[in-house]
């Protein structure tokens, strides 16, 4: 059955290959992120398949735009089946170098925005008596590595959060997806020249976006009474790491 999928952090990495597999398998995507000539590609890529896609302008650390992106969903859908809060940031780097602006923006994008696309679903997906509620945590949800801390405390939110919601819910079913390193554009933003260097190297060993795009593939195509809880994804190359 066709479901309507948002998607945020939809314009590069796992949410762009999400987006793509998701259309290729007949469901119809609605698209989010800040970078939207991004979007607009990916969006215009998926109609040339044959696909149904939308997009618009998102910041899922801002409540009120979240909220807009939902009913914009609405507008052109009438429904929303899946949220699939994906959209993060990893400007990792040693405590001791005081990256305090840094620190908010993780846990902006990547709790508040967990939560602001929860709060922007729920009451909806309660009112239809059904939906699906998938958010992206990571590796770092089970384990911490040095300068990783405050992304891995992130994702153990994210993690926490999911667990807590799917306890509350009886017909909106809930999904943790846990990649390990997956090639994508994520830590573009690291700011301490030698944690770039070695968040690198660590990377240089990646699973393809496809790969966690089939996961959420398969929770979204399980029978109504399927809850999916949690995947980790790790690439089998990953021996010797936690990542
Ligand atoms: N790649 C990995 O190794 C890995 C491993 C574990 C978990 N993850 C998680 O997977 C998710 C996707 O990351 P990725 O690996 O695909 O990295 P990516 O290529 O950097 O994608 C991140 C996405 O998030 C969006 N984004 C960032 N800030 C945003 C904001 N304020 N509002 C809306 N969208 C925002 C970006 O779009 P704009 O910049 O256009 O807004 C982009 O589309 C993240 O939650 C990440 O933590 C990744």
């Amino acid at each position: 059955m066709s479901k309507v999928v948002l998607i945020t952090g939809a314009s590069s990495g796992i949410g762009e290959a999400t987006a793509r597999t998701l259309a290729a398998n007949g469901h119809q995507v609605v698209l989010g992120a800040r970078r939207t000539e991004r979007l607009e590609k990916i969006a215009a890529g998926i109609r040339e398949r044959g696909g149904v896609a939308e997009y618009r302008m998102l910041d899922v650390a801002d409540r009120d735009d979240v909220n807009a992106f939902v009913a914009f969903a609405r507008e052109k859908f009438k429904r929303v089946d899946v949220i699939f809060n994906n959209a993060g940031v990893m400007p990792v780097s040693p405590m001791n170098a005081l990256k305090v602006d840094e620190w908010d923006r993780i846990i902006d994008v990547n709790v508040k925005g967990v939560l602001n696309g929860i709060a922007a679903v729920l009451p909806l997906m309660e009112s239809q008596g059904s939906g699906h509620i998938i958010n992206t945590a990571s590796t770092g949800a089970h384990a911490v590595g040095g300068q990783f801390g405050v992304y891995c405390a992130s994702k153990y939110a994210v993690r926490a959060i999911t667990e807590g919601l799917r306890q509350e819910m009886d017909t909106i079913r809930v999904t943790l997806i846990s990649p390990g390193v997956t090639e994508s554009e994520l830590g573009h933003d690291i700011s301490v020249e030698g944690t770039a260097t070695a968040v690198k190297q660590l990377r240089s060993i990646a699973l393809s976006p496809d790969a966690i795009a089939r996961a959420v593939l398969y929770a979204i195509s399980q029978p109504a009474d399927v809850d999916v809880n949690e995947m980790i994804i790790r690439t089998v190359r990953s021996a010797g790491h936690a990542f």
